[in-house]
């Protein structure tokens, strides 16, 4: 065949839920027979992988795009995706707005891109935006690490918080079977993979959508039933889960990940804001104080435990006074790491009608002023690090320094150490650490650790 290969790329914005598809989506291109390539300006398909969680998410998007319109016009056989996030929330929209656009297409579609693909071939412009049934997937994701796996257990959410796209944009939950979940970690643990992160927007909600009951009257199958049920698969080192909702954080999840040597100490628990009335406003569903009750009973099965959390800053209405009670719990409870964000008012959702809103300059100010504290924070927490031995799994060079590999410890924090990398990649290294700083570490090998 002469024919020039046909060659892909995605680019890719949001959480690691697009992440994830993103990855499922090159794997059906690569199936296709295309083949990645790392220049846009060279794709003859090229797919953006979308997020709307903030204005300027989504803005970022329409700038990529009106250079690529402007491209199809000299190359007309250039195929033009909008995926994800943004792609569901604008639909047909979307098409008026670029009309070079082959495709536009929701999250929950991102398992089809191969028909949607061949209808676009034969000649079509498709939205693909209806809400539907999530298939499982056949074809093998076009991962990213060979060492570390994203696993979807459960997609969509089901709450309604009153600044959040999200359940606009991902649908309802949909969690997948035990057996499915537990078939594609038993593939990863054969090609080698040696640690899996389950996803899911409220992971700790997975199971309500499946059928059966306990004799207690408990959903049958929970994401604490699910670690035990995939906890000894063999080749598999460790186990983490993102991202928990607070409100479905139960004490029997805790003893279980206490109790699984493979469940890392690491809990990503977002908790928005430190103040109940706000917290009230944003019908998030739990106080304060239970969110510290949460954390406490962690450390007290887990005192090591690294908790990390998202917060956002300038909400509507929110005082002086209630943005202090989020500094507070920042400084009470001591997080490892913390996503910060001003509230950014988004289509179709409660607050964003609110008539209370704060002004920018203001958001931008206490940004900072958390910021600020999440920093001096999470130095003080890295402390604790200091000539201590951990664990760390070796993933990859460390781009500024290639004498280094880097890998991360059992609590996430990033490490760094003098190693080869083709020696010691996919395994788990017993690091003494010699430095700490606010959000990584370095440190001297000491032996392969026994597993
Ligand atoms: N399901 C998770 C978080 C999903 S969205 C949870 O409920 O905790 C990821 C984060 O984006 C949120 O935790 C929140 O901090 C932030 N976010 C969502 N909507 C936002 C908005 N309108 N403005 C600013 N930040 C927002
Ligand atoms: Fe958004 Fe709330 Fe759902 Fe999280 S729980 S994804 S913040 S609606
Ligand atoms: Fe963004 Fe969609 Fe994730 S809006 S944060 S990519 S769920």
């Amino acid at each position: 065949m002469n024919q020039e290969k046909r060659l892909y790329n995605i680019t890719t914005f949001g959480c690691q839920m697009n992440k994830a598809d993103s990855e499922r989506m090159a794997g059906i291109l690569e199936n296709m027979g295309f083949e990645f390539t790392e220049d846009p300006n060279q794709a003859k398909v090229l797919v953006y992988n979308t997020c709307t969680i903030r204005d300027n998410a989504e803005q970022k998007v329409y700038s990529y795009l009106g250079r690529q319109a402007k491209r199809k016009h000299q190359e007309p056989d250039l195929t033009l995706v909008v995926a994800g996030c943004v792609a569901q929330q604008e639909g047909e929209q979307l098409l008026r707005r670029v009309p070079e656009l082959d495709l536009v297409m929701g999250p929950q579609h991102a398992n089809r891109l191969d028909s949607l693909l061949e209808q676009v071939f034969a000649g079509n412009q498709i939205v693909a935006t209806e809400p539907i049934h999530i298939y499982e997937d056949i074809t093998k994701p076009r991962r990213e690490s060979e060492v570390s796996a994203w696993v979807n257990i459960i997609y969509g959410c089901n709450e309604r918080c009153s600044y959040c796209v999200v359940p606009n944009v991902r649908g309802v939950e949909q969690s997948r079977t035990p057996e499915a979940i537990k078939a594609e970690i038993e593939e990863l643990a054969k090609q080698g993979y040696k640690e899996i992160t389950l996803l899911g927007q409220n992971i700790d909600a997975y199971g309500r959508d499946l059928p059966g009951v306990t004799e207690t009257g408990r959903h049958k199958h929970t994401l604490t039933d699910l670690l035990y049920y995939i906890h000894d698969i063999e080749g598999i080192e460790r186990i983490r889960f993102a991202t928990s909702h607070p409100r479905y954080f139960t004490e029997r999840l805790i003893k279980a990940c206490y109790e699984l040597p493979k469940v890392c100490e690491h809990f990503h628990i977002p908790f928005q804001s430190g103040d109940n009335e706000i917290l009230k406003a944003m019908k998030r569903g739990y106080t304060h104080e239970r969110y510290r009750d949460i954390i406490a009973k962690i450390r007290e099965y887990m005192p090591d435990a690294a908790i990390s959390a998202d917060a956002i800053v300038g909400f509507p209405g929110e005082t002086e006074e209630q943005f202090q009670n989020t500094l507070k719990l920042v400084e009470d409870i001591g997080f490892d790491q913390l996503n910060t964000a001003a509230y950014s008012p988004r289509p179709n959702t409660p607050a964003a009608e609110w008539e209370n809103q704060i002004d920018e300059q203001e958001k931008s100010d206490r940004l900072q002023r958390l910021n600020h504290l999440v920093a001096i924070k999470a130095g003080e927490r890295s402390l604790r690090y200091q000539d201590r031995i951990e664990e760390v799994l070796v993933e990859d060079i460390n781009p500024k320094d290639t004498t280094q590999v880097m890998g991360r410890t059992r609590g996430n924090r990033l490490t760094f150490f003098a190693g080869n990398l083709a020696e010691l990649k996919g395994k788990v290294v017993s690091v003494k650490i010699t430095e700490v700083r606010a959000f990584s570490l370095t440190g001297n090998a000491l032996s392969l650790a026994t597993v």
